[in-house]
Formats: structure tokens, sequence, C-alpha cells
């Protein structure tokens, strides 16, 4: 089809060319006359005339009037007709004349689009003679090239198969089946080439079953969807000649050849079906070749199409791939799930789901994961205690960790060995699956030391060191006074300590010092600094009369890590009572005042006393007050405590230690060293703020601030 439109492009072009060529333009009819026609030609003449038409056309020359001297073989005068330089016709005489030639009434034609006249006349002609000469007229008439003779050239027919003459020219086709060759003349077996996009079809060789053609040149290629193969099925029946040579057969001069993209073409030719070629490709192309000669019978095939497919996915240790198929096609997904405990790594990152599609080409879109069990990252570390790894390793899942607290000065909030597993959630969860969030608490009035030996008094003994380890030296703007650790944060000492002049002291003139039972060696190390200080707000005693509420407390800056030399007392229970006789162990460092100096011990002193009856003490300092002015009172939130037949170290101790008793193995601080009068007189004793009453005041202090 495509030929046959070149080809009336291609003709009409050269016509076109033609009509522009010549020196003048060729016309579609004329006239031709002897000169002075209807009179007698003159002698002594020799005059041409050049004719032409078109190409494509003839002329159709038709004389009107013919009258020349005539001449055996017209050789006086005479009308010669000539084309390409040969002589066609010869003419004179008139229509009867015997001597002569005469054309007749009968047109005469040209074999090609010219023609040349010549119109020659002699000079001795003795009479004058009548001949008028001659007169024609001309036209261009269509060439029958399809009838015309074949081609001197002895190339065969000018149409090998079917010529159609047209105006000026004439077209060579062919029957159905066959094509035009590039020369526009012969036919050959059409290739039925072209692309098949079809999911399955048939092909086969021009002419099959029939023998190829000859100087065959033909393309088929199959393509279809991406993600489809194409699969080729020859029929038995297939020969392509071959040339056997040393190394085998050789598709030299014949052959088919396979192309599949990415891969070395094919060629193939022998007697031998190729069977079925799996090309795993979405198109092939083939290309049929013979040459001219040979004999070759050709081939045929069936094709068909098949979804990609991918290679199966394999396992994944620790996972699972889902589906499950024993193929996979194109548009196929997998997905991969990990055991519990494990997680999804790609390329060395965790990823949170993962799925794969089999492509187009036939390959996973995405390599497989791995499944990494998982880990719950390093413990939280504990404060004041450490983790113990019971089973497992690297904080992998399942792995068993236990939080312990430094023993013996911290304890487990809530209990102890408790064990926390490394969950699927990455947490570290305790048998009831609670994430962990462990908590050392201090453990309070255990001393690693206990004072040993059993007196009822023990007047001015030195502490050893660690057995009174909540014991607190202060220093106020120089004067020294006592206090006690009762929290990794808190210090409690009497008010009267940070009150002077009605006023509170400056949290930067206050010293704390703990860790030591030497004096002088807590003197030179460093203070814990001091973030604030909270007196009770009932304490007000301008004049040293009034020790009502004599109770407060400092909190530092940065809390306290216990230790053997410094642990807290605890605070009392809810509802204690402080019966008389109960012992308490009052401890400091022998600050006295004796014959109105002040009289420092180095070493920490230590004493028992017992709780004295409080109407006992209420007489006792009412008795004082009959004799001596300025003597304070005593009230409920006071206790005294010291023995009526008295030595004179019965009140000794720094103001605002600590009274502590001892109930279940744990000191608890009962009082609060306050004040008293006549230290050391019989039947005086000493009198201590009572701590019970102040529990809430505490309480709601500590956890304010
Ligand atoms: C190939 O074609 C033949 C018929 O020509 C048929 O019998 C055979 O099943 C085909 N093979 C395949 C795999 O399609
Ligand atoms: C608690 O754990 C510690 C060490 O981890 C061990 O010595 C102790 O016996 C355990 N206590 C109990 C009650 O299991
Ligand atoms: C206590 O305070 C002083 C001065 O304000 C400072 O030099 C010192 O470093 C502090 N001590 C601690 C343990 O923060
Ligand atoms: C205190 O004074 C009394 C009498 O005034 C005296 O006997 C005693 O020795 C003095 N004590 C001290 C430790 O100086
Ligand atoms: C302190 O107060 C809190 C709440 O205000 C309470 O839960 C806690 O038991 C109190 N502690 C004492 C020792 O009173």
């Amino acid at each position: 089809m495509g030929w046959t439109y070149f080809a009336i492009w291609f003709l009409f072009a050269t016509v076109c060319e033609g009509w522009r060529l010549p020196r003048s333009d060729p016309l579609m009819y004329g006239e031709v006359q002897s000169p002075q026609f209807p009179q007698p030609y003159p002698p002594n003449l020799l005059k041409q005339w050049d004719l032409s038409v078109p190409e494509g056309y003839q002329i159709k020359l038709t004389f009107t009037h013919l009258d020349i001297e005539a001449s055996a073989g017209c050789y006086y005068d005479a009308l010669t007709v000539l084309s390409d330089k040969k002589v066609l016709w010869k003419f004179c005489g008139q229509e009867n004349s015997a001597d002569g030639n005469h054309p007749g009434i009968q047109p005469i034609f040209s074999p090609g689009n010219r023609l040349t006249l010549i119109f020659q006349t002699d000079d001795n002609n003795p009479e004058i003679h009548q001949n008028v000469g001659f007169s024609a007229h001309y036209q261009a008439i269509d060439m029958d090239e399809c009838s015309g003779p074949d081609p001197e050239d002895g190339s065969g027919p000018i149409c090998s198969q079917i010529c159609l003459n047209t105006l000026g020219s004439y077209l060579c086709s062919c029957h159905n089946g066959y094509e035009l060759r590039p020369d526009q003349r012969t036919c050959v077996l059409s290739c039925g080439s072209g692309i098949f996009d079809e999911p399955e079809g048939q092909l086969s060789s021009p002419g099959y079953p029939g023998p190829s053609a000859h100087g065959l040149s033909c393309q088929y290629i199959i393509s279809v969807e991406p993600g489809f193969t194409v699969t080729l099925n020859f029929t038995d029946n297939f020969q392509i000649e071959s040339i056997d040579t040393q190394q085998g057969h050789s598709c030299l001069y014949h052959w088919l050849q396979v192309t599949i993209p990415e891969r070395d073409p094919m060629k193939l030719c022998g007697g031998k079906s190729p069977g079925l070629i799996a090309t795993n490709s979405n198109t092939v192309r083939l290309d049929y070749h013979t040459d001219g000669t040979g004999l070759s019978h050709g081939w045929s095939l069936g094709y068909s199409t098949h979804r990609m497919k991918c290679p199966i996915p394999g396992g994944v240790a620790k996972g699972r791939v889902t589906p499950v198929f024993t193929e996979y096609f194109y548009r196929d997904y997998i997905y991969v799930r990990c055991d519990l405990g494990y997680k999804l790594m790609m390329d060395g990152r965790e990823i949170t789901s993962y799925s794969a599609m089999c492509q187009s080409n036939g390959q996973w879109h995405l390599s497989l994961p791995e499944c990494k069990i998982i880990d719950c990252g390093e413990p939280e570390p504990l404060l004041n205690g450490g983790v113990t790894f019971i089973s497992g390793s690297e904080n992998q899942y399942r792995s068993v960790i236990q939080y312990h607290c430094n023993e013996p000065f911290y304890s487990l909030l809530g209990g102890v060995n408790v064990s926390y597993t490394c969950a699927a959630d990455r947490k570290w969860r305790d048998n009831h699956d609670v994430p962990v969030t462990p908590t050392c608490i201090p453990v309070c009035g255990k001393p690693t030391k206990l004072i040993t030996g059993y007196q009822r008094i023990i007047g001015g003994s030195t502490a050893p060191e660690n057995t009174i380890p909540w014991q607190v030296l202060l220093s106020v703007a120089g004067d020294r006074g006592g206090g006690m650790v009762v929290g990794d944060r808190w210090v409690m000492t009497a008010a009267h300590n940070l009150v002077q002049g009605g006023t509170i002291m400056k949290k930067e003139v206050l010293r704390v010092y703990m860790g030591s039972n030497n004096a002088l060696t807590l003197s030179k190390a460093s203070p814990a600094n001091v973030s604030s200080v909270h007196v009770h707000p009932g304490y007000n005693n301008p004049n040293h009369l009034d020790y009502n509420n004599d109770i407060a407390l400092i909190k530092l800056q940065h809390p306290i890590t216990f230790h053997a030399s410094i642990m807290p007392i605890c605070l009392p229970a809810e509802g204690v009572t402080y019966s008389t006789g109960v012992m308490g162990l009052v401890s400091g460092f022998g600050i006295t005042r004796e014959n109105n100096t002040e009289k420092i011990s180095n070493m920490l002193k230590h004493i028992r006393l017992p709780v004295v009856d409080q109407g006992t003490c209420s007489t006792s300092i009412n008795e004082v007050k009959k004799t001596e002015n300025h003597v304070p009172s005593l009230s409920d939130n006071m206790f005294c405590a010291g023995v009526p037949e008295a030595g004179k170290d019965s009140c000794q101790g720094d103001s605002g230690s600590a009274f502590a008793m001892r109930d279940d193995g744990r000191f608890w601080a009962a009082g609060i060293v306050s004040w008293g009068v006549d230290c050391g007189v019989p039947g005086r004793y000493g009198v201590y703020t009572r701590v019970a009453n102040y529990l809430d005041w505490l309480n709601k202090t500590m956890q304010e601030n």
C-alpha cells in the first residue's frame, strides 16, 4: 500500500520535472505548414521543425494536405520525418501519384514524444511547378506504455504483474499477497511484516507452506504489554537453507534471526524446528532474510504470552513471607512479618512494614528484608542502685534484668528483687506488664554500726564513727549548732539556731557539715550548700522565753548520696507516744555552757537519757521560776528528758541535735535539743521539741519545696 502511494508521488514528480525541462514548453497540439502554403513552395529550401509534447505522450500527426514534387525515392523534394535521428518516413508526391510516397489520410504516430520534420527542395526545376507543399496538425496523445514492447535491456516486462496506464505515464501493481519491490516494476510475495501486539498469534514465512521467494527481507515485531513474556512455538515444518561448513551448518544466505532485547540475536536455519522458545521478554523481533538464490521452504509459528514470573522469594529467618504460592507473577505482592520480638531491617535500617511487587521485568522490586531480634536498649540507670542481668544478653528480647539499690543505704520502692523482661514492645516490663520505673529510697535510722554495751548513762562518751550518721554540725554566722539528716536534701534542726534578733538567718551564712564524728575534720571539709531555710511559722521567741515550735528545716542544694557515715534518721510514725522512762539517744559535739563559757568537744559525744514525765518536768521548771526570772515555759510541743539525780552531763548536746528513740531496730527523731535551765543541776531536765507534733508541717514543707 505504502509503496503504491510512493509510486504515484514519484511519477507525478517526474512528470512535473519533465514539463519544466526543455528549451520551450512542450505543446499539446500545433500546426506545421510548408513555406508559402497554400502557394507553391519555393526552390532551394531546407527547413526543419522540431515537434515535442510532454513526456509520456506521443505525437499524432495528421496531414490535411500533402503535394510535393514526386520523384522516385522522393529524391528531389521530400518531407522527412525523423525520431531520435532515425528516419521514419520520407514523403513526396500527391495522394494518387505513382511515384513518391504519400502518407494518405491516416495519421502517423511518433514512437516517443518528439518528432523532427525536415522539408527539402531542389533548384533544378525547369518548369514552374504548382506543388503547394504540405499542411499538417499534430496533437499529444497519451501513450499506452503498458501495451508497448518490453524494455530493450531484457529485464522482462515493463510491469511484472499488473500495468496500469495513466495519462502521460503508467503504474505497476501486484496481485493480492504480493508487494511491489523498490524497482517499482517487479512484485514479490508479501512478507506480512509488521507489529503484532495481540496476546497470541500466528506468523509464517511469505508464501508458506510454499517455498520462500528470493530477496526477502521481512521483519516481524511481537510486542505485548510489559509484564508479559512471549513464547514462540515453531511448527515441525521448518526449513531454511543452511550452508554446511567445517564448523557445522551456517545460516549464511538465508536465515531467520530472533532478537530478544539484552540478549545476543539467534540466527535460525536448517531443517530442524527450534520448537518452543521462551523469550522471557515482552518484545521479540524476527528478521527473515533470503538472498537471490537457494531454496528455503520457510517456517511457521504460533506465539503466546504469559504473565512474567518472579523467582520464588525464599524465606526470612525469624519471619514469615506471605502469601505462599508455587509461582509468583507480575503484579503479585509479597509481605514479610517478623516473629514476635523481631523487627524488620532493610539496608541496616529498621522499617515499619515490608511489601514487594513482582515487576514487569520479572524481578522483585525490593530484596527481602531481615528480621533482627529487638532490644529494649540499655535499662534506665537507677540512682543509688544498679541493674543486674539475670538472663539473655545485649538487652535483647526476653532478656531479664533485675534492679537493686545500694544496700543497706537504699531500698527499692515497692519491694525487692522484681525482675523485668524485655518485651515485644521494646520496654522493660515486670510480671504485671508495668513498664519499668524503679526508685531507690533511702533507708532511715539504721546505722551500719551500733553503739555497743549498755549503760544507763554514759556521760560524755565519744560516739564511734558511723554510729550516729544523721548527725549534722551547723555553723550559723560563726555560731555552732546541731542538726540531723532527715532526707537526701533535708536537715532538721531547732528554729532558734536559725533565728537571731527575730530574723531568719540568710542561707549564705549557713554551713552544713556531716559525715564524720570529728568536728575538726568536718570544719575543714567543704560544707553542703543550702538552698532554702524553713523555720516553723509558729516560732516567735524574741526574748528567749518562748521555745514553742522550735523546729526548722534546711533544704540542701544537692541531694546527698548516703553511705555508712551519712544516713538519715526516720521521722516519727503517725500516732507515736513518748512514754516516761523510754530511753533516747542524744548526741552532739559537746558544746556545753559552763560558767558562762562555751566549751567545745572535738569528738561527737552521745548520752542515753530517759523521757521524763511531763508533770514532773513542769513542776521542776515552775520551781526554778520562783527564784529566777527569764525562765521559758513548757508547752505540749515539748518534752523533757534527763535524770533527777543528774550529773553535769545530763543536758549535754548541741541545740538542734536529735533525741533519737529506737523502735524495731530503727532510730527515729523523737525530739530536737531545744533548751534547758541550769544545766547539770539536780532535778533539772533538758527540754526537747516534740517532733511527732509537727508531722503535717514537716511533710508539707518537704513536699512543697
Ligand atoms: C505448540 O504448538 C503445537 C501445535 O503446533 C501444540 O500442539 C503444542 O501444544 C504447542 N506447545 C505449547 C507449549 O504451546
Ligand atoms: C535479691 O537479689 C540479690 C542479688 O541480686 C540476692 O543476693 C538476694 O538473695 C535476692 N533476694 C531475694 C529475696 O530473692
Ligand atoms: C557551694 O557554694 C559555693 C559558693 O556559693 C561554691 O563555691 C561551691 O562550689 C558550692 N558547692 C557545691 C558542692 O555546689
Ligand atoms: C566553774 O565555776 C566554779 C565556781 O565558780 C568552779 O568551781 C569550777 O571549777 C568552774 N568550772 C570550770 C570548768 O571552770
Ligand atoms: C505526706 O503527705 C502526703 C500527701 O500530702 C501523704 O500521702 C503522706 O502519707 C504524708 N506522709 C506523712 C509521713 O505524713
